[in-house]
């Protein structure tokens, strides 16, 4: 069914909605209409009743039971971080239809992982990949080719045939970060019925920028609702298109902590409850990496050791 044949969407709205991000049936069904109106410049009411057709003809949004939820948990699927220990902590692999939250100092392996997952997702299934292709909103400019180039030939696959499979864009600033999701959702659309669809969302940072423009106590509700309902749009993203959302945050002194490790990751709680995985990174000896299963909704808490090889990310 097309947006067109929704009740009171005409092929202006469709346009509009398809502008917006808003490309699909689900992805109209799952919106507040607030969005819509905004994307749509249309009044609130048409809004909620678009949302309301999209909403039947798309089957979501209901209660179900539990049975009907654990036919949708097989398939979801894992992703290997090249990591048997790391995949062991997070129960076999990175999950799709999930936001896994990496966070550390500099230098503790945050932007490696994402090299290492971007490369790995495009592996077959029996070989820990998902067949799909990688969207990476890359906000510091640390996307590296020839890392990539490392990391394809640590695991068999052509570095040329990898880097057509990656779609990389630069955000310059929140707002463009912002805009970058909507954009996805429109590339993974048009990606969805090829040989690779899009299984992974990179943002690398998540945070930087925000933490970066938003200054003061002042702004700092503020940030946390655009933080918040930016990474709603990457989660739904994830579930939308069956994909592993991967974002990295950086960490910041907290000079009042008396016990324990004297950092903590930036967002705070917003992201804590947004991320349905999130694991601290630490530095070790060398190429050692600790990494920590803060918060999971299956997992227990627990650690495990990698490291960052020459080749990528190994035990
Ligand atoms: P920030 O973005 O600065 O917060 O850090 P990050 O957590 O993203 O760190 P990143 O993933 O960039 O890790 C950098 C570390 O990875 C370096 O200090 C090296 O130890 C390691 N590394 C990076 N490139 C290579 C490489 O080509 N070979 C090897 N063996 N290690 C590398
Ligand atoms: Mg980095």
């Amino acid at each position: 069914m097309d947006l067109e044949e929704l009740p009171g969407v005409g092929p202006a709205i469709a346009e509009k909605l398809r502008e917006g991000g808003f490309n699909s049936l689900e992805a109209i069904a799952v919106a507040s209409p607030a969005e819509l109106v905004a994307a749509a410049e249309i009044g609130e009411s048409t809004a909620a009743k678009i949302i309301n057709s999209a909403r039947d003809a798309a089957d979501i949004g209901g209660f179900e039971t539990g049975d009907k939820i654990l036919e949708r948990r097989k398939e979801v699927g894992k992703l290997t971080s090249g990591s048997q220990s790391l995949d062991a902590l997070l129960g076999g692999g990175i999950e799709t239809r999930s936001l896994t939250e990496f966070y550390g100092e500099f230098g503790s392996g945050k932007t490696q992982i994402a090299h290492q997952l971007a490369v790995n997702v495009q592996l077959p299934l029996d070989k820990g990949g998902l067949n799909g292709s990688a969207i990476i909103i890359d906000t510091e400019n640390t996307f590296r080719p020839e890392r990539i180039k490392d990391m394809a030939e640590g695991v068999e696959l052509d570095y040329g045939e990898v880097l057509n499979n990656l779609h990389i864009a630069r955000a310059y600033n929140s707002n463009h970060q912002i805009l970058l999701v909507d954009k996805a959702e429109k590339l993974a659309e048009e990606l969805k019925e090829t040989e690779k669809p899009v299984r992974l969302m990179i943002i690398d940072s998540a945070t930087a920028h925000f933490r970066s423009e938003y200054v003061g106590r002042g702004t700092l509700a503020d940030r946390q609702q655009k933080i918040n309902k930016h990474l709603h749009d990457a989660l739904r993203f994830g579930d939308l298109n069956n994909a592993v959302i991967m974002i990295t945050n950086q960490v910041m002194a907290r000079p009042d902590a008396f016990f324990g490790d004297p950092t903590r990751p930036i967002g705070g709680h917003v992201l804590g409850h947004t991320a349905t995985f999130r694991l601290y990174l630490r530095k070790s000896k060398g190429e050692k990496r600790i990494a920590r299963l803060v918060d999971s909704p299956n997992l227990p808490e627990a650690e495990a050791v990698f490291s960052v090889s020459s080749v990528g990310i190994r035990d």
